[in-house]
């Protein structure tokens, strides 16, 4: 296989591969029977041949016909299957993933890590890691391809997606965009480097941008205003920030929501959309005042402010109906905000 095909460089690879192989194998087999049937017949029964053209033995016209029908229903259902069971896997990211957010724009790639860390045009991985990426385009429909890893994804504007792989070998790898996108399109081009372990967490530990962001958040939090509401000193009654990261919160219309980078992006963007049970929907609407790189500052700086218990909290089991009105009425009523709570909310 490596002679035509690039090197298998994730878990995922491999079984791609078989499956490209196998239906390679499956059509020029089905594509040897048809061809030299025309030709054996084209012989056999060409014009001056003296061949029998009677009527076709019984058998023939039923069971080898019912035969041959089924048996090939059966092998293509089964290539079905076996080719979407594959690519159901590569839309489900394990849980205990580690995430990377993607920013595609003409044209360049960033990067950004979940401390803040961001890089350009390189990502930088562990080996034998399940690594999610989500992606999100700030213009044009842009397409994230890692031939290697065999990873190919379309990353659409306004629109949030996801995909994951598993690097299996140290190096670096090509990465491409694969969706025309304009001008220097050809040009929007990249490296994955697959690191080991140990080296990896050395090489993200020992970059300062991730304080920077959230420096720069902190400055951007009172030049843009937002301290005015969510101070801890103002007067509004408006979310407070510190141990917000990560919490599963209630929403106005008894859905609850994880505080985490989504989340609080479209609360900039969209602030009516999710409102956060026991507050009104004053908030206005940051689109187009903030770019993306302010956004992932302000994200940050939220960040850098805790989550509870230090780390993301987990959903806790949901109590009974009238427990849950309680706590929401508890909640309602607590002029300091949910940031008092001190468990990750009760639903
Ligand atoms: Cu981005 Cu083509």
């Amino acid at each position: 296989m490596s002679m035509f095909m690039p090197i298998e460089a994730s878990d995922r690879a491999a079984q791609i591969d078989t499956i490209f192989l196998a239906l390679l194998i499956i059509s020029l087999l089905i594509s040897a029977l048809v061809f030299g049937l025309i030709i054996g017949f084209g012989i056999r029964y060409r014009r001056a041949s003296s061949a029998d053209r009677g009527p076709m033995p019984e058998f023939f016209r039923r069971e080898f016909e019912i035969g041959w029908t089924f048996a090939t229903a059966l092998l293509f259902l089964f290539l079905f299957w076996w080719a979407a069971s594959v690519n159901i896997e590569v839309l489900v990211p394990p849980k205990d993933s580690y995430r990377v957010n993607v920013v595609a724009k003409q044209w360049m790639w960033k990067f950004q890590y979940p401390n803040g860390v961001r890089q350009i045009d390189t990502l930088r991985v562990p080996i034998d890691t399940p690594i999610t990426l989500t992606l999100e385009s700030q213009d044009v429909i842009h397409s994230f391809f890692v031939p290697a890893f065999r990873i190919k994804q379309d990353v659409v504007p306004g629109l949030r997606t996801e995909t994951w792989f598993k690097a299996t070998k140290l190096g670096t790898f090509k990465l491409l965009c694969a969706e025309y996108c304009g001008t220097d399109h050809s040009r929007m081009r990249g490296e994955v480097i697959v690191m080991r372990q140990k080296d990896f967490a050395e090489w993200l530990a020992a970059r300062p941008e991730g304080d920077d962001l959230a420096r720069r958040g902190a400055e951007l939090f009172v030049s843009r205003g937002c301290s005015g509401c969510h101070a801890e000193s103002s007067n509004v009654h408006a979310p407070r920030f510190p141990g917000l990261y990560g919490r599963r919160i209630p929403l106005a219309d008894g859905r609850t929501a994880v505080a985490d980078e989504a989340y609080i992006r479209d609360s900039m963007l969209q602030p009516n959309r999710d409102v956060a049970a026991g507050y009104r929907p004053i908030m206005p609407s940051y689109s187009g005042l903030l770019d993306d790189g302010e956004i992932e500052s302000l994200t940050a700086y939220i960040r850098s402010l805790g989550t509870v218990g230090g780390a993301p909290a987990a959903p806790t089991a949901p109590p009974s109906g009238g427990a849950a009105n309680a706590a929401e009425a508890a909640e309602a009523a607590d002029p300091a905000g949910p940031t008092t709570r001190p468990t990750g909310g009760g639903r």
